[in-house]
């Protein structure tokens, strides 16, 4: 299997992945051969990317941190807690407990999932990908599994203040007016007063709601808390949210590429985010993900297979329609000049 721009798809290809609507209802199965049709409206629905199956990459296995069985599970619960009229920790802390232990089946396994959004339930999906990669990312920095679960937490409720916006704020396609902005900002504390009474919830977790939009040099909200004064855990927030939001298609945008997302994360390090907490984030995140077909800089094209954790930005590359494998661990003066 192997992922694709829409762009790139040819009709005739077939689907490799199940794409859901927001309820978890299939919209496309697997094994759908592709049609024009089809593809417009995935594009018009804001879809910028597909799993393809084509014979050269029958056996390329993508592994990530959770599945999509679980994730589909996962977002309905999630809609469920939040929309419920009091908060259900029991219920927060079993679904906390399910990601764990998925997350911790893939050992060795790069931080990595299928982050399908779409506009209705993009709140519930956000948080669910948040919780899933604070996970991936706590345990590269070898928290403590009981602070783990508190972090996990945390970003799992960091949005749920959410639910107090209005919809035609929350899914606007275009600018905010100055007003929408204010109302949109005004999220982590309307989150913090929907837990407040929660005796259960650690203020471990508590942090990630109120703070995972307050940046390093200051200009952040709601406190404008400026480096440590912001908790090691409404840090980690910001640097998950913001990588799952760019990484996702939008109605107002398609997502970035992973690579893209990168650089503009580099580019905000010691500005947004902490510039050490920042180091270790981006060696934990490929560029390329396993499956993404680029185009190298001999002209060839071919489909990531391996990436080392250790060397994040020199992934494995098999070439379609050939055996050969480049691996630009090795081959240093090959580049990756675009993913298609
Ligand atoms: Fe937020």
């Amino acid at each position: 299997m192997r992922i694709l721009n829409i762009e790139h798809v040819e009709s005739g290809m077939v689907l490799a992945r199940p794409i859901y609507d927001g309820a978890g209802s299939i919209l496309l199965g697997a094994g759908v051969e592709l049609t024009v049709g089809y593809l417009g409206r995935l594009t018009e629905l804001g879809y910028s990317q597909v799993y393809v199956e084509t014979p050269e990459s029958l056996d390329v296995e993508i592994r990530e941190l959770m599945s999509d069985e679980m994730r589909r599970q996962s977002i309905a619960t999630v809609k469920k807690i939040f929309n419920a009229k009091s908060l259900d920790f029991e219920a927060i802390s079993r679904l906390v407990d399910d990601i764990m232990d998925e997350v911790f089946a893939t050992r060795g396994v790069i931080l990595q999932i299928f982050n399908l959004k779409d506009r209705d339930s993009y709140t519930y999906q956000h948080s669910v990908d948040a919780c899933c990669l604070g996970i991936g990312f706590g345990r590269r920095l070898q928290l403590d599994p009981i602070r783990l679960k508190k972090l996990a937490i945390g970003l799992l409720l960091h949005d749920i203040g959410k639910v107090t916006i209005p919809d035609e704020i929350l899914n606007k396609p275009g600018k905010f007016t100055p007003e929408e902005y204010k109302k949109m900002q005004t999220h982590p504390m309307a989150g913090w007063h929907l837990l407040k009474d929660c005796d259960d919830l650690s203020p471990l977790s508590r942090a990630v709601v109120l703070q995972h939009h307050e940046k390093w040099d200051g200009t952040g909200y709601p406190a404008g808390l400026k480096g440590d004064e912001i908790h090691p855990f409404g840090q980690i927030g910001a640097i998950i949210e913001v990588w799952d939001a760019l990484t996702s298609d939008r109605v107002y945008r398609p997502k970035f590429q992973p690579h893209e997302a990168l650089e503009y994360m580099m580019g905000s390090a010691g500005r947004h985010f902490s510039a050490d907490l920042i180091k270790k984030f981006l060696r934990s995140v490929p560029p390329y993900k396993i499956g993404a077909t680029v185009k190298l800089s001999t002209g060839e094209i071919g489909v990531v297979v391996a990436v080392d954790t250790e060397a994040t930005m020199r992934p494995r590359v098999r070439l379609l329609d050939s055996p050969i494998e480049r691996d630009l661990a090795t081959e240093i003066d090959i580049t990756v000049t675009e993913v298609l």
